[in-house]
């Protein structure tokens, strides 16, 4: 069985206050249930706000971690950092690091392994821009992006971990791939992890709101959602949340 999941990426929103108000709003009424949802603070609210969920049915994760264990690398979170923390998730090869900061597929592979290899669930984000979709690449970008992580820890630790398909076109713009687009890549995906994909949590992500989540999640191979902007409130992301089936 998938394990369905809701996650918030909150990206690089808010202040501590913000923070610790929507995730108090969010562990109010969130109770534990077969979908367990995530939370994706910026680094820097981290602890306040696993303070707030405490006790709650809600997980913590971060947003990026660094390929390297420690040492001197000014400015980057080790995977260690973030188990200390209290996450138990990490994003991975999130589109906004792949476009803006130049990540590769290798350079995502490497924080994959680290993140696994620290105790974190790794979030292997994937997904194609508007141009390759418009080449009819979509299918062989995102399996290109997951053969590089499968590459570097093998087909069965990629299977343990959660994938997120995120369309680049869909991310931020209001523009939301139809079920029947984020299912035939889904599908494609499962079809790449073959038999020790059946239990592999997918996500969709991608202007998901309370209105569309309901048909995106009743799709066969899409397992829930990774949120960005419908997840900075509290109630639009409850209901998004409510609409996965468990
Ligand atoms: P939006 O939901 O704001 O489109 O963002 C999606 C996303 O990037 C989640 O990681």
């Amino acid at each position: 069985m998938c394990k369905p999941l809701i996650a918030g990426n909150w990206k690089m929103h808010g202040t501590t206050d913000s923070a610790v108000t929507l995730a108090g709003q969010l562990s109010a009424t969130w109770k534990a249930s077969a979908v367990e949802m995530i939370l994706f603070p910026s680094f820097v609210h981290l602890a306040a706000v696993r303070e707030a969920i405490a006790g709650s049915a809600i997980a913590l994760g971060a947003q990026n971690v660094s390929q390297h264990a420690a040492g001197a690398f000014t400015g980057e979170i080790s995977a260690e950092m973030l188990v200390d923390q209290g996450c138990k998730y990490v994003l991975v090869g999130h589109s906004e690091r792949r476009a803006l900061f130049g990540e590769s597929n290798e350079t995502v592979a490497e924080k994959f392994k680290a993140a696994q290899g620290a105790g974190l669930t790794p979030i292997l984000c994937v997904g194609e821009s508007l141009q390759q979709r418009q080449k009819m690449q979509t299918v062989e970008v995102v399996t290109d992006q997951i053969t590089a992580v499968i590459d570097a820890v093998g087909l069965d630790n990629v299977c343990r971990a959660v994938i997120a398909y995120e369309p680049v076109w869909a991310i931020g713009t209001g523009e939301t791939a139809t079920p029947e687009q984020a299912q035939e890549v889904h599908r494609a995906i499962r079809e790449q992890l073959g038999d020790l994909g059946v239990a592999t949590t997918l996500l969709y992500g991608g202007s998901v709101k309370a209105s569309n989540a309901a048909a995106l999640f009743a799709q066969p191979d899409i397992n829930g959602g990774l949120v960005g902007g419908a997840s900075l409130e509290a109630e639009e992301f409850l209901n998004i949340a409510q609409s996965i089936e468990a």
